[in-house]
């Protein structure tokens, strides 16, 4: 009777306060995560007010259906008091959702799963969100028209599974901008006579009863796009290159052609760790698909995925990217640049060190092309637009702007640089602003002007 009356007692001086506009709840109940990290290139993408440490993965797929049958666990931590969450996923059934251990209500909308907590999550404290969903994976179309996310191999061939920028959330519940980078434990089933290749360390593989499980472990943090779980039915090649365990899964169709390529991959990775520092992660290799539709290959960690036996040119660059991409993340899409020029550089090295053009040469060569060319339809440090972010420019005008910032320091500062790039933000993030000044404090010079004029000012530059 007393507690009731108080209770009535409370809940009037609570509401007298709201109306003068005054209440401050009596327990903190946390506010629902924002529906995106905020990059203004794809809004929705990312979740707001968690980071995911770890997710831990089991999937059935069935080529012959396409179905994909998928159990996520993620251990997360609050970065605000929570009331609840969003996560993406696009496309896929869920089945149940809960929250350490308790059934949570969740609602879908759009490329979002939206989580509601019965009781909020407080800032910093672990818990974890396990999703039970399947279906069938559908990838989304770029703004480009290339498609990214889980892909249906012709036939019953298996799925290429690439989630550069958005693709992720077709297969997985995930924190999906690369802002968040998490370790990975990946399980896959397929039919016998299937591979399923993820990134990292394969722990366990077993057959029973017609079917084959792969355990994968990828123990350095990455970003949702770079993971994969592609199928089919590949060649596998296992060996170890001094102490790296190397896993290449190549389709039958592409052997003849990927071979002796491949073949050069623990050569790509000692040159390349001779300029950019050493290899980041435990393992490598490269996953090999035979559909060339699919039109690009994705540098996704440890295990690079080609939709055809690529040429060395495409090897050097994937493999570059496993320093700057991978280990050295971008924090918004329109840096780009910081993957995309970086990975197209290490392409002009390697050909200028075996008899090729010198990197002054190219640029000179593509510093020739007239204004209405494609390579200065956009300045590489600001895209703008989604449909760009893959263009000639991020590409082949990123490159120019190392070369030139490598002609205004000279080759010693110039290494240096990268060097301190991939050290000093190994497993983490990276920025442009952070280049530059890196790029300044190492070489002493006042580069505002050289990375303005490459990076940032529209249309074809005026040589400096
Ligand atoms: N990062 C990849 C590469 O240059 C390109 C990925 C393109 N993604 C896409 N959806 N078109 O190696
Ligand atoms: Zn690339």
């Amino acid at each position: 009777m007393t507690n009731r009356l108080f209770l009535t007692a409370a809940a009037t001086v609570f509401a007298v306060a709201g109306l003068l506009g005054a209440a401050a709840p009596a327990t903190p109940v946390g506010t629902k995560g924002a529906a995106g990290a905020g990059d203004p290139l794809l809004p929705l993408s990312g979740d707001g007010g968690l980071h995911v440490r770890h997710y831990a993965l089991q999937l059935a797929y069935q080529p012959k259906t396409q179905h994909l049958d998928g159990s996520a666990v993620l251990s997360a931590t609050a970065t605000q008091d929570l009331s609840g969450f969003d996560l993406d996923l696009s496309g896929l059934d869920v089945h149940r959702v809960t929250v350490d251990g308790q059934v949570v209500a969740f609602d879908r909308a759009g490329p979002k799963l939206e989580i509601t907590l019965d009781r909020p999550v407080t800032d910093g404290s672990d818990f974890t969100v396990a999703v039970d969903y399947g279906g069938t994976p559908h990838p989304v179309v770029d703004a480009d028209g290339t498609s990214d996310g889980w892909t249906a191999l012709p036939g019953d061939q298996g799925a290429f599974v690439a989630g550069e920028p958005q693709g992720a959330m077709t297969w997985f519940p995930c924190d999906g901008h690369p802002t968040d980078k998490s370790t990975y434990d990946v399980t896959v089933t397929v039919p016998q006579g299937y591979t399923a290749v993820s990134n990292g360390v394969l722990r366990t593989q077993h057959t029973a009863a017609g079917r084959s499980t792969f355990r994968w472990h990828e123990s350095a943090p990455m970003a949702a796009y770079l993971a994969t779980a592609s199928v089919g039915r590949f060649d596998v090649r296992e060996y170890w290159s001094r102490r790296l365990p190397v896993y290449t899964a190549v389709d039958p169709a592409e052997k003849a052609d990927a071979d002796g390529v491949l073949d050069q991959l623990p050569a790509v990775i000692s040159w390349e760790s001779s300029l950019f520092g050493p290899y980041p992660f435990d393992s490598a290799g490269a996953i090999v698909v035979h559909d060339k539709a699919i039109g690009y290959a994705l540098e996704t960690q440890t295990r690079p995925l080609y939709d055809e036996a690529p040429d060395l040119d495409t090897l050097v660059h994937e493999t570059a990217h496993q320093w700057f991409g991978d280990s050295v993340t971008i924090t918004q899409w329109k840096d780009i640049w910081l993957n995309e020029g970086f990975a197209t550089y290490a392409e002009w090295m390697w050909d200028a060190a075996h008899g090729g053009a010198s990197p002054h040469a190219r640029l000179a060569q593509l510093y020739a092309r007239p204004a209405t060319d494609q390579l200065w339809s956009y300045p590489p440090g600001d895209p703008g637009q989604l449909a760009r972010l893959f263009g000639v420019p991020s590409y082949a005008r990123g490159a120019m702007a190392l070369q030139e910032l490598r002609e205004a320091v000279g080759d010693q500062a110039f290494f240096g640089i990268l060097k301190r790039w991939t050290a000093e933000h190994r497993y983490g993030h990276g920025t442009t602003a952070q280049f530059a000044a890196l790029s300044a404090s190492v070489s002493g010079k006042n580069l505002d002007p050289l990375f303005a004029t490459w990076l940032y000012s529209a249309g074809k530059p005026t040589k400096m």
